[in-house]
């Protein structure tokens, strides 16, 4: 697979992070982390596992709240919006949950059809059908709108929820761990799909992983969270050329 590259700088940010800081009785997880996602492009986050890569995404939809620091999305101050403008909002951003967190106990059908059914307002009810099959299409999972989670392989699952992240189309995609728990085939075939779904809907997407054959095929730009904060960023080439030992370490 090849390395992608392009200038993210002339564009505008869809996210914008500032001194988010957030914390836990006495444990620090967030501190001063600041970041910018571009409109277009792929972000990989690097961070050791424990190191608040979860809490920061969070943050981002408002499921968390941080301490401090302002969080920007698509040109709202999310911490200043009221519940149901932050609920307009959450429809522009795609979810893909750390381990795919898929309803067991709905058909796969019912499974996407639950974000169209939370935000009423971009559903036409004819239509309903037409986008779960527009989405298990990119997906290319057409065949299993009847099944239950259960009854897939792990590979299908991702697929599944990845089917479920976009089917508002949303602006913004956020990745949690997309690579996490899969064997490498699979890994490489989630990839391939996030990048065509990068092609074919212009998101702009923000990537959590610790896998650096993901990280080298799908980012632009790649930023490392450190010790609560954004240590390093820069482009995979960049990053994994550094002589920093704490850079280098991600790349072992
Ligand atoms: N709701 C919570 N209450 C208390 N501690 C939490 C909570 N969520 C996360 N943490 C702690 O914050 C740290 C960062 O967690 P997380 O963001 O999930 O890490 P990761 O980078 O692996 O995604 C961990 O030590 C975790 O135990
Ligand atoms: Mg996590």
């Amino acid at each position: 697979m090849e390395t992608r590259s392009h200038n993210p700088k002339k564009k505008k940010p869809v996210i914008r992070i500032h001194n988010l800081c957030k914390r836990f009785g006495e444990q620090v997880v967030l501190d001063n982390f600041s970041m910018e996602l571009y409109e277009g492009e792929n972000l990989v986050l690097m961070g050791k596992s424990g190191s608040g890569k979860s809490v920061m995404i969070k943050c981002m939809v408002g499921l968390m709240e941080p301490d401090s620091g302002e969080i920007e999305v698509l040109g709202n101050d999310i911490l200043k919006l009221k519940h149901h403008e932050m609920d307009e909002l959450r429809a522009e951003i795609g979810f893909l949950f750390q381990g795919s967190a898929l309803y067991d106990s709905m058909t796969v059908q019912e499974n996407l059809e639950f974000p169209l059914r939370r935000h009423t307002k971009r559903m036409d009810v004819n239509n309903t059908d037409a986008l779960v099959e527009e989405a298990l299409e990119s997906v290319g999972l057409e065949q299993t709108k009847e099944l239950m989670p259960a009854e897939l392989s792990g590979g299908m699952q991702r697929r599944i929820a990845l089917a479920r992240a976009l089917i508002l189309k949303p602006k913004i995609i956020l990745y949690d761990e997309p690579t996490t728990g899969l064997d490498p085939i699979t890994a490489k075939e989630i990839i391939l799909l996030m990048m065509n779904i990068q092609e074919k809907y212009k998101t702009s997407s923000l990537i959590i992983t610790h896998d650096v054959d993901c990280a080298r095929v799908i980012s632009n730009r790649m930023i490392l969270l450190l010790e609560g904060t954004n240590y390093a960023v820069g482009t995979f080439a960049e990053l994994s050329a550094s002589e920093d030992p704490k850079v280098k370490a991600f790349f072992k």
